[in-house]
């Protein structure tokens, strides 16, 4: 089992060669999996599957999963196993997923990992899950969700440490970004407590079945990335892909 903290500065490994499988990016509200996982999706030409996304782009355009889902998420309460297991089901049948892909929120509870294991080992083709979990502390965590700006289509700002170049508005496609609801410091505090009662069983979870690292995310945003493409390397290579 593989358990070290990947914090050296490091060397990215070849990027579209490499098969990534099915990765997990664990970790708490604002430790950076949706930075982390757009910068892996564009080096390895995998997709991101953000549950929180899927949740968030259904409330914006008013499905019916989007009435159900917008008071929970808006106070950081978890949306029902069965709704989020569907939607990872839904997404997962597409076929840009055949090469791998990087599950962002998901799992975030027992419930989900065992699904999610059990979905997984009925294909034969698929290689076995790895899971990076990113820390980040508490503090820090805190400046990074009241300082997180994000555009309609996603893409994700910071006021301290990744401003647009005009404020306000994205460098990519002049949208005004917004607040998230769920981005305030009272609700921020409800999602720790979430995270600490109902996710830190589904890192732990993962932990024990190996293929697992930590990674720490309290450094620049690249140098973060390297560390992860590090640690899925080693674990591929010991899971002899
Ligand atoms: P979700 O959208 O998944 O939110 P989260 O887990 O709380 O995580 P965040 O998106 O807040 O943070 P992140 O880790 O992606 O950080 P980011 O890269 O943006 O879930 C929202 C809600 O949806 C849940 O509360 C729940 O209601 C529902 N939900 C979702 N999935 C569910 C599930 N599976 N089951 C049930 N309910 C579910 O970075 C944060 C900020 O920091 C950004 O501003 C970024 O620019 C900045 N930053 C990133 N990296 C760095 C760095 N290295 N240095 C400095 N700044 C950085
Ligand atoms: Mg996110």
């Amino acid at each position: 089992m593989t358990t070290s903290i990947a914090s050296e500065p490091e060397t990215a490994p070849a990027d579209k060669n490499f098969l990534p499988g099915p990765v997990l990016l664990l970790g708490a509200p604002g430790v950076g999996k949706g930075t982390q996982a757009k910068a892996l999706m564009a080096a390895y030409g995998i997709p991101q599957v953000s549950t929180g996304d899927i949740l968030r782009a259904n409330i914006t355009k008013g499905t019916e999963l989007g009435k159900a889902a917008k008071a929970l998420v808006d106070q950081g309460i978890l949306v029902s196993d069965d709704l989020v297991n569907q939607m990872v089901a839904d997404r997962l049948k597409q076929p840009d997923t055949h090469r791998g892909f990087i599950l962002d929120g998901f799992p975030r509870t027992l419930n989900q990992a065992n699904w999610l294991d059990a979905q997984l080992s009925t294909n034969i083709n698929t290689l076995p899950v790895v899971a990076i979990s990113i820390v980040v502390e508490y503090e820090q965590l805190l400046h990074r969700i009241t300082g997180r700006r994000i555009s309609p289509a996603g893409r994700i700002y910071n006021i301290y440490s990744n401003p647009p170049k005009v404020s306000g508005i994205c460098d990519v496609d002049g949208s005004a970004l917004i607040q998230r609801p769920d981005d305030s410091e009272a609700v921020f505090t409800e999602r720790m407590k979430t995270f600490e009662a109902q996710t830190a069983p589904v890192v732990e979870h993962y932990r024990k079945q190996g293929r697992f690292e930590i990674v720490d995310g309290d450094r620049p945003v690249e140098e973060v990335t390297a560390g992860i493409k590090s640690a899925l390397t080693r674990l591929r290579k010991a899971s002899n892909q």
